[in-house]
């Protein structure tokens, strides 16, 4: 049976830090407000000038994870972008990152699952792998958030938490009776919860899309409710893991390294907590980069093998996570 392999991860970081204490020359908050609250001791913004978009940064960490599989843009069958932050309206980021890597006719598909965007984009990717749609896929998780956040002080309680980068990862089917690749999945949406998190103008749903008042209403920045959402993630994210762990028999002992996606320090630590987990079996990033939505979890993993954190064979790694929809989902994968 097809089982489907992970061959190459990359991430990409613009290398531009803003500090918390950067942060706080713009708006009423301070290094201890974040750092106690979220862990978040600074993150990366793409470069004032330039127009560089989700797409560009996918394109960085897709160059380091083709290399790293030895493989060209040209053995792809299929490229996924999740992104919450497209480049532009439409055509989506994927079309345009093919592009950028030269390519002239293979399949793009964006996806918007925000912060569970790697979650759901494994489990597409398996499915093509297994329906023998495609055999080489990559998967890239991007954002931009810098550009379309309230940096003054009314949207210092979203504006604080979210940075800019992107993961990628290259994904093989491979014809192999071994106990590898994704062993369980579980993921779920809600969208009760969709005004918990969002960004509602411009909006074709609103006539006309774009006013003078909604800049004015700070209506074309992102909303949140952070503490419904917080609530959430430390119900949530314990619950689905134990519900991937029992689907693939296994319990938490077995695990090398939990990933969770990085939306804030203390809902980790919550949900490691709740999983009995030690420290060195959960991986978090968030102090130096925020919450980079899609591009999260592959950027963690990314780091995660570079650091040499897990075994170098048959490691087996649970990503679990919590975001905007409100999506959710656990994943547990065993490398070969
Ligand atoms: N700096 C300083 N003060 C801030 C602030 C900031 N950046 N943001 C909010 N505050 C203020 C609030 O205005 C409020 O002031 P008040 O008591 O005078 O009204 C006070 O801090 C407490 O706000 P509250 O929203 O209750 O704080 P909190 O403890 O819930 O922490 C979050 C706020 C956003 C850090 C927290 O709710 C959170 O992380 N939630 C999850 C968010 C998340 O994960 N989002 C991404 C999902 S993928």
């Amino acid at each position: 049976m097809k089982k489907m392999m992970i061959r190459g991860t990359g991430r990409y970081l613009p290398e531009r830090v803003v500090t918390n204490d950067d942060l706080s020359q713009w708006m009423d908050t301070s290094d201890e407000w974040i750092r106690q609250r979220t862990g978040i001791e600074e993150r990366r913004w793409i470069p004032e000038e330039g127009n560089v978009g989700a797409a560009d940064l996918g394109l960085e960490a897709t160059k380091i994870a083709l290399d790293r599989a030895g493989w060209t843009p040209e053995d792809l069958d299929l490229i996924i972008f999740a992104t919450l932050s497209p480049d532009i309206n439409f055509p989506g980021s994927g079309c345009l990152l093919q592009s950028k890597l030269g390519l002239k006719s293979t399949p793009a598909l964006d996806i918007r699952q925000q912060c569970t965007g790697f979650l759901y984009g494994m489990e597409i990717a398996d499915a093509y792998i297994k329906s023998g749609y495609a055999n080489r896929i990559l998967f890239v998780g991007s954002e931009v958030h810098s550009t379309g956040l309230d940096i003054s002080t009314r949207g210092r309680d979203v504006t604080v938490i979210f940075g800019d980068g992107a993961g990628a990862v290259c994904l093989e089917g491979v014809e192999t009776d071994e106990n590898v690749g994704i062993l369980a999945t579980s993921l779920h949406a809600q969208g009760d919860y969709a005004d918990a998190l969002m960004l509602e103008a411009p909006a074709s749903r609103l006539s006309p899309r774009l006013t003078k008042e909604m800049f004015d209403d700070a209506r074309i920045y992102p909303t949140m409710d952070g503490r419904n959402v917080f609530k959430l993630a430390v119900k949530r994210l314990p619950e689905v893991s134990q519900v991937v762990l029992d689907k693939a028999g296994l319990t938490i002992e077995d695990i090398d390294m939990v990933i969770p996606h990085q939306a804030n320090l203390r809902i980790n630590q919550f949900f490691q907590k709740s999983m009995n987990l030690p420290d060195e079996k959960i991986f978090n990033n968030i102090q130096k980069y925020g919450n980079t939505t899609a591009g999260s979890i592959p950027i963690a993993l990314d780091e995660v093998i570079e650091q040499k954190l897990i075994p170098e064979k048959k490691a087996t790694v649970l990503f679990a996570g919590l975001g905007a929809g409100v999506t959710w989902g656990a994943i547990i994968y065993r490398f070969g």
